[in-house]
């Protein structure tokens, strides 16, 4: 997008984005577990980290030098060298694969965009809780279907969405088939506090003009999408989730 364009959304107040919400719960994240390693006698960096759906890139990337051992799994393998800040690649299907990694691997795992395309959400959800260690972070970010253009987007037929998704994605490669089957805040609340997950925290954020704004035509249909939902929170876009795993009982 645009700086023209990013100019303009702040303009309107249509901050903070995603990625804002996300560095900040990332820091947060990272914060705790990296008090829970030194309270375990670890040197820094120690902090275990997983980008699950890891894509093409991670907002975890900016915080390499806060990290020990970063690891990212996809159902589709990078490009080689593609990820150069993750030291280990695995090709997982997050709604299969339970024993990808043994229990309490990770410190905080990060899923971005990913939720929407799973088919078996409650079952990617209970392997990443299997995977985190206690008092573990999940953060994830995934859109709204409370939110009509999303709603509309979701519920198009397969033939004619394949034909949309180009225009508003950034390249073939970035359109990846859609599920939606776990994607307002209820549901998702309900499937992570079913997953054994606490302090569940759903925030919602306006990020179609965002996603949408290579092209100027997009871009404008989703500002309209951004501004009709500013005063209902439950209805915009995007979510951004937090939640963790119960530290056991003393
Ligand atoms: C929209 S992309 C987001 C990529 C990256 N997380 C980002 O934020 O740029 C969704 C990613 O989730 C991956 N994905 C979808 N379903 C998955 C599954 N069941 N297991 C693992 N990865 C999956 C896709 O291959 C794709 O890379």
């Amino acid at each position: 997008m645009t700086e023209r364009r990013e100019a303009t959304l702040r303009r309107l107040g249509l901050v903070p984005g995603v990625a804002e919400l996300v560095w900040a719960a990332l820091d947060d994240a990272l914060g705790r577990a990296e008090a829970a390693r030194q309270a375990a006698g670890e040197a820094p960096p120690a902090v275990v980290v997983l980008d699950a759906g890891c894509g093409r890139s991670s907002a975890l990337a900016r915080h390499r030098d806060r990290i020990g051992r970063f690891v990212g799994v996809d159902i589709h393998a990078p490009a080689p060298g593609a990820l150069p800040y993750l030291d280990e690649f695995a090709t997982v299907d997050l709604c299969v694969s339970r024993d990808a990694f043994p229990p309490a691997t990770f410190d905080l795992v990060l899923s971005s965009f990913t939720v929407e395309h799973f088919v078996d959400p409650h079952a990617a959800f209970a392997n990443l809780a299997g995977w985190l260690r206690p008092g573990g972070s999940l953060i994830l970010t995934t859109i709204n279907h409370r939110h009509p253009f999303v709603a509309a987007y979701l519920r198009m037929p397969d033939g004619l969405r394949r034909r949309v998704q180009p225009l508003v994605k950034a390249t073939a490669a970035d359109a990846h088939p859609l599920v939606g089957a776990c994607n307002d805040p209820a549901a998702l609340r309900e499937a992570l506090a079913a997953a054994g997950y606490t302090d569940v925290r759903v925030e919602t954020v306006g990020h179609l003009a965002r996603a949408w704004g290579r092209r100027l035509p997009t871009f404008a249909l989703g500002l309209v999408g951004d501004l009709l939902a500013r005063s209902l929170p439950s209805r915009r876009s995007t979510l951004v989730v937090t939640a963790h795993i119960p530290e056991p009982a003393a």
